[in-house]
């Protein structure tokens, strides 16, 4: 078959024997988050028809409002997990604490747990905007055969054997990596099948644009102050162009197609930011990385934190790699 048809099914096969333990469980993995994507996706798609729109009248653990379609990707991504009998954990932005699944003996031999952001961009929903999926995956440290502990979730990123995104965008896609480049596949709805429509995806090494929230300008320390009155100044070929939709999955996809910086720095508020280390910064660094670019907390690698809680939060910037060393030269002025 000519390979622009290869569908994600397939792909994932493909890529089984890269892995020397493999024992198929990842390939299934893949799969079940392949179906709890399409059924996420076509609720999405009928927002507006069906009554997936506006606030859930409740907060979660992070004090956010949660709105309905928030608590409806939740429960569809984990019950669908769940159904697969493949994850011994999983950890949700919208849930106070992790999950530990028995698998279908009753046990808990399984070997991954799984931790994800079900519906990202979530203030976009109501308003037609994309958003997205995050997840992230790791293989379990503690005991196969014991309930998973917290030290299961608490990894570094760059112990990730996994993980990728879905944007629910003009067209519904599946970007992941397994630590072997990235890969981006196209959802035909008429037939439900993704098909590989970006293969080995490479974020350019220079950009020129620039998404943050700038309505948070005067609460911004002044060295990512200055940064951004760089981004805006005319020398150099620049100004470079602001691009900010409010849903991290969007403007992350965006900028590793057309190359630039994603920020989401510490506020006088917030010192730490608002993007969550565990269910959206290290997934989309390990994706970022791999394509060639770079993710940092303005100190650190992303990858190389070391996670002291499940909802923690961390300064994000990421993007096309000379961007992000140019920040970093201006913020240890
Ligand atoms: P979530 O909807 O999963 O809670 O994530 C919201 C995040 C992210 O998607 C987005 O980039 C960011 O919040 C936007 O925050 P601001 O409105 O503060 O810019
Ligand atoms: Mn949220
Ligand atoms: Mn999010
Ligand atoms: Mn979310």
């Amino acid at each position: 078959m000519d390979k622009k048809y290869t569908t994600l099914g397939e792909f994932i096969i493909q890529k089984q024997q890269d892995f020397d333990y493999s024992t198929g469980e990842l390939s299934r993995l893949m799969n079940a988050i392949k179906l709890a994507a399409k059924r996420i996706s076509n609720k999405v798609n009928k927002a507006g028809l069906v009554d997936v729109t506006g606030a859930y009248g409740s907060q979660n653990v992070q004090g956010e409002d949660q709105q309905k379609l928030d608590v409806l990707a939740d429960e569809i991504f984990i019950q669908t997990l769940i159904d697969r009998d493949i994850l011994c954990g999983i950890a949700s932005e919208e849930n106070d604490d992790y999950i530990a699944i028995c698998d279908g003996n009753g046990s808990h031999n399984n070997k991954y747990v799984l931790l994800m952001d079900p519906l990202d961009g979530s203030s976009n929903i109501d308003v037609n905007v994309s958003v997205g999926t995050i997840f992230s995956i790791y293989r379990r440290v503690s005991a196969e055969g014991t309930p998973v502990t917290k030290e299961d979730f608490l990894q570094k990123g760059k112990l990730q054997v996994a993980a990728g995104y879905v944007i629910y965008g003009s067209s519904t896609m599946l970007v992941y990596t397994t630590g072997n480049g990235v890969n981006g596949f196209t959802l035909d709805p008429a037939i439900g099948t993704f098909y590989l429509s970006h293969p080995n995806m490479k974020i350019t090494e220079g950009g020129a644009i620039y998404s943050i929230n700038e309505g948070n300008y005067n609460q911004l320390e002044e060295n990512v102050q200055k940064y951004i009155e760089y981004c805006r100044s005319d020398e150099d070929k620049k100004p470079y162009t602001a691009r900010y939709i409010g849903s991290l999955v969007a403007d992350v996809h965006r900028n590793i197609l057309k190359g630039g910086i994603y920020m989401y720095p510490g506020t006088t508020k917030n010192p730490n930011g608002k993007l969550r280390l565990l269910y959206e910064c290290n997934p989309l660094a390990f994706v970022i990385e791999q394509a060639g670019g770079k993710a940092t907390d303005g100190k650190n690698n992303i990858l190389d934190i070391e996670p002291t809680a499940l909802h923690q939060r961390v300064p994000f910037y990421a993007g096309s790699k000379n961007m992000v060393d140019k920040l970093h030269e201006m913020l240890v002025l």
